[in-house]
């Protein structure tokens, strides 16, 4: 779910991205990939002629610890440590804000589920405006990128002065002040110094249902690691704006560690957090059945990956 930058100026932004993409997963996830693939044409048939029930409790095998479930509600930060992989020393280091210490957090007491709910309307109306043929919708208030069928269209130049009668100054003032937030509890956590952190791209609203894929930016569900992906990602954060079991089925959040599956139950309000390096290799869990809406918030320490706040122009 690669979001597609602005129009047709950034093409080979686009494309960039896109090889990056690929040579991450060609360099760390040969093995995953094949394995997975194989795995899936395997299953397909079963999935075809059998019960959707056979296949939760395929998947269900595959996730050896739960670090945090939708029933619970986290009035601090759970904070789980995983030593920082090489990554980061590919890269320039910016004190206060280059990872020294990873990890995964996980916290229920940063977004009121009252401005869940509020962004998930915004979602609602925005993604509502277009949606991908497959299964995975994704809107990007920065660049304006829309699933749009198979592709993405700009919403800001397709939809022009239209806009405004679907996303107010209120939408993008919340969304602001929440990201201030996230990057606040972020910088608590891993011991930063939060203004030397900066929002990146791709930031943006999902919307995951069951329906097959139909291109590959409907393939949310392969393992990746976001600094690959994305080179400028240091840290990454989702903020759910729908539950686990209630709104939709599947569609957790797992961490791939060498010695098991670690998962994270998606509920409205809910923050998740982490370190953007191949410590933490994760993927999200096929949605089954429902619809899952997420937003991914990105930060890099790396000023000229910096973008602004998402804004009415
Ligand atoms: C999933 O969303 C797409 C739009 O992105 C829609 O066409 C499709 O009907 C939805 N599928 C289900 C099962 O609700
Ligand atoms: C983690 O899940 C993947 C696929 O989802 C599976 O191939 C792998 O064996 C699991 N790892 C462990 C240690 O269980």
């Amino acid at each position: 779910m690669a979001p597609q930058r602005r129009g047709n100026a950034k093409n080979s932004d686009h494309s960039a991205i896109e090889r990056k993409i690929k040579r991450g997963h060609a360099q760390r996830q040969a093995s995953t990939w094949s394995g997975l693939r194989g795995y899936m044409l395997v299953l397909m048939p079963v999935v075809a002629c059998c019960s959707v029930g056979w296949l939760y409790l395929s998947l269900e095998s595959d996730v050896t610890e739960t670090l945090v479930r939708h029933g619970e509600v986290l009035q601090q930060p759970r904070v789980f440590g995983v030593p920082c992989s090489e990554d980061y020393n590919n890269y320039k280091r910016y004190p206060g804000c280059t990872p020294q210490r990873c990890g995964r957090a996980v916290t229920d007491s940063v977004v009121t589920r009252e401005e869940a709910q509020v962004l998930r309307r915004l979602a609602e109306r925005g993604l509502s405006l277009g949606g991908s043929e497959g299964g995975a919708s994704i809107l990007d208030l920065h660049s304006g990128a829309l699933s749009m069928g198979k592709q993405f269209v700009n919403i800001y130049r397709y939809f022009g002065e239209q806009i405004r009668g679907i996303f107010s100054e209120e939408d993008f003032h919340l969304y602001r002040e929440v990201r201030s937030r996230i990057q606040n509890v972020i910088a608590d956590t891993f011991g930063l110094d939060s203004s030397h952190m900066y929002l990146t791209k791709p930031t943006f609203f999902s919307r995951i249902n069951s329906t097959a894929a139909k291109t590959t930016h409907d393939e949310y569900w392969h393992p990746h690691i976001d600094k690959e992906t994305y080179g400028s990602f240091d840290y990454t954060s989702l903020l759910y704006l729908s539950d686990y079991e209630i709104d939709f089925g599947g569609g957790r959040f797992i961490f791939m560690d060498a010695d098991g599956n670690r998962t994270v139950e998606p509920r409205v309000a809910r923050v998740s957090f982490f370190s953007s390096g191949s410590e933490n290799l994760h993927r999200v869990e096929k949605v089954g059945w429902g619809t899952r809406y997420a937003i991914t918030v990105s930060f890099t320490c790396d000023p000229a990956h910096a973008i602004d706040d998402p804004a009415l122009l």
